[in-house]
């Protein structure tokens, strides 16, 4: 199954003009725990008050709250995203929370270099939806400081009982989110940085990935 910018442009163009709508499909993603999952996954990267973050794959900023919290207004949040409504989507949300410490870049994640080194990368929902992922994963583990840590939330299929429904679930995600769900992130983050750890919720349909440069 292979997706491409195109698709991502179209799909995101959407819900990046909707946020209202993005945020009622997060609820359901994450089974009413997305203010806990987000928490944990940012928990992850141990930032300190002054660090520069990158938000791969941003969307319309719903993790910045909780990066903020760590980071402080000495601190900076790089929020990277190709879509150019999710990305104005993400500066009305930081304009409206008075964030004036996050710097917003489009680009194609599979392409990504940046000017300094950073402290975190996290990306939630993000990577299986970028097409050119195992290039993603490797240049924001390129943009990562040595010791910087990076945290990876992202979802599976049910398995169980509600596997029966797995083949509309992966239909409607991947036409209406651009979720590839045969993405090996784990396998191929395992592949460029040693001691990845994998922690799994919601019944294994949400995973937290996170490890060490
Ligand atoms: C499901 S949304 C997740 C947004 C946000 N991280 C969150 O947790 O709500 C997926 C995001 O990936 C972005 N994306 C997809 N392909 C990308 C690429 N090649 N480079 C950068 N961002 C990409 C989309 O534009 C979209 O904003």
């Amino acid at each position: 199954m292979k997706l491409s910018l195109k698709h991502v442009q179209a799909t995101y163009r959407l819900w990046g003009t909707h946020p209202f709508f993005y945020k009622l499909a997060c609820i359901i993603t994450f089974l009413g725990r997305e203010n806990k999952l987000r928490r944990i996954a940012a928990e992850k990267l141990y930032l300190r008050k002054g660090d520069t973050v990158l938000d791969l794959a941003c969307g319309t900023g719903l993790n910045f709250s909780y990066l903020e919290k760590y980071i402080g207004n000495t601190g900076k949040i790089i929020a990277f995203d190709y879509s150019e409504e999710m990305l104005c989507s993400a500066r009305k949300n930081a304009a409206e929370h008075g964030w004036k410490n996050i710097e917003f870049l489009l680009g194609d994640a599979a392409e990504l270099h940046l000017k300094n080194k950073v402290d975190g990368v996290e990306s939630t929902l993000g990577i299986s939806a970028i097409p050119r992922y195992k290039e993603a994963l490797q240049k924001a583990v390129n943009a990562l400081a040595d010791g910087g840590r990076i945290s990876i939330l992202d979802a599976s299929l049910p398995s169980g009982l509600w596997k029966i429904f797995n083949p509309l679930i992966a239909w409607i995600y991947k036409n209406f989110a651009s979720w590839d769900y045969t993405k090996d992130i784990r396998g191929v983050l395992k592949s460029i940085l040693p001691r990845v750890s994998v922690e799994e919720f919601n019944g294994g349909t949400i995973y937290i990935i996170h490890a060490t440069k």
